[in-house]
């Protein structure tokens, strides 16, 4: 047998459409990663919980995910796929670590008292363990390396406190996972308006979602922001301007940038005529995902069939885990 991959484990929020931000700095990574390890990757539905979504829109968002998900390039085949709820070890596992974490410590959490600010009146105990939910999650794999946004860098530590508490009280079971990040691929992209990153919840009208049709694809881009160009040759760009680039340099051919990376230096630069070939570039990117993920949510069968599968591979890496995890506690009997 060959050297075992690492075991890498993240969950996909089963909230909104995807974006082109999430394209580029999660998704990408995941497709990548699927090559040189062994990735667990599932739909967080049991997180969702904490805001009591409503049944009907938490289901299909879940099956929109996942079709998602497989548009982009995840395949089940080389990763496996699964949602959070199919797996009930998972929930013994958050159980048995829930009584080595701290209500101070949690309540600590600078999340936790964010939402708290937010929704005062939402303060439920499932919030407050969202940490150990989290941890339960990439344990039950004994996972090690968790691609992750900074946003999320604060839970992993807590993670680690608890594997370690674990480990320290009954012995050693779980590596201490660890944020995962390809160096090179930090990429942010920003609204298309300029004012802060591409997000589901600011000004939809600046964020290029997955399922946008070509001509809103075409639209949004025209009305992205710009200014009358530059005035001197090989001026700096302003980030509004870098980031049509940025997204140009993802979409669109070399020659294409070069094209108009000159015409930017050389102060001939028209944004019109820019915005509308990134325009073209980006329909001939985001159209075929989009009608892929199309077809494949309306494909029930093949994608129930893919929830199984996936299910079942990480329901027997889980089982192994909770099985030592019981015998360590003093929890098996038979
Ligand atoms: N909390 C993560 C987020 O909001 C999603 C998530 C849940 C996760 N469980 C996880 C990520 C385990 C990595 C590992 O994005």
């Amino acid at each position: 047998m060959g050297q075992e991959k690492e075991i890498v484990v993240s969950g996909i929020r089963s909230t909104g459409i995807l974006h082109l931000g999430n394209y580029f700095g999660a998704i990408r990574n995941y497709i990548r990663m699927q090559e040189e390890f062994n990735c667990y990757f599932f739909v967080a539905d049991w997180h969702s919980l904490t805001t009591h979504p409503d049944p009907k829109e938490l289901r299909g968002n879940v099956f929109r995910v996942l079709a998602e998900n497989i548009a982009c390039g995840l395949d089940p085949e080389k990763v496996t796929l699964y949602v959070q709820s199919d797996i009930p070890e998972i929930a013994e596992l958050y159980l048995m670590l829930n009584m080595m974490a701290y209500k101070g410590e949690l309540e600590k959490v600078p999340t936790f008292k964010d939402k708290v600010r937010q929704n005062p009146d939402n303060v439920n105990a499932g919030l407050l363990t969202y940490p150990v939910l989290m941890t339960a999650d990439i344990l039950v794999h004994r996972g090690l390396n968790v691609p992750v946004g900074k946003d999320q860098e604060q839970h992993l530590e807590m993670s680690r406190n608890f594997a370690q508490r674990f480990n320290n009280r009954y012995g050693y079971l779980f590596p201490e996972p660890v944020p995962f990040n390809y160096g090179d691929d930090l990429i942010k992209i920003m609204s298309l308006d300029g004012i802060g990153k591409m997000s589901k919840s600011e000004n939809q009208n600046s964020t290029l979602f997955l399922n946008d049709g070509d001509d809103a694809i075409r639209n949004k881009l025209k009305k992205a922001k710009t200014d009358s160009g530059p005035q001197e040759p090989n001026s700096a760009k302003p980030d509004y301007i870098e980031n049509l680039f940025t997204l140009m340099r993802l979409v669109s051919t070399p020659d294409t940038v070069k094209h108009f990376e000159d015409a930017f230096n050389g102060c001939s630069i028209r944004y019109g005529d820019m915005k509308k070939q990134l325009g073209e570039d980006m329909v001939a990117f985001i159209a075929p995902i989009r009608e892929k993920a199309e077809a494949l949510r309306q494909d029930s069968a093949y994608l129930n069939r893919i929830m199984r599968y996936g299910a079942e591979k990480a329901r027997a890496s889980a089982a192994q885990t909770l099985q030592e995890a019981r015998k360590l506690m003093g929890i098996n009997f038979y």
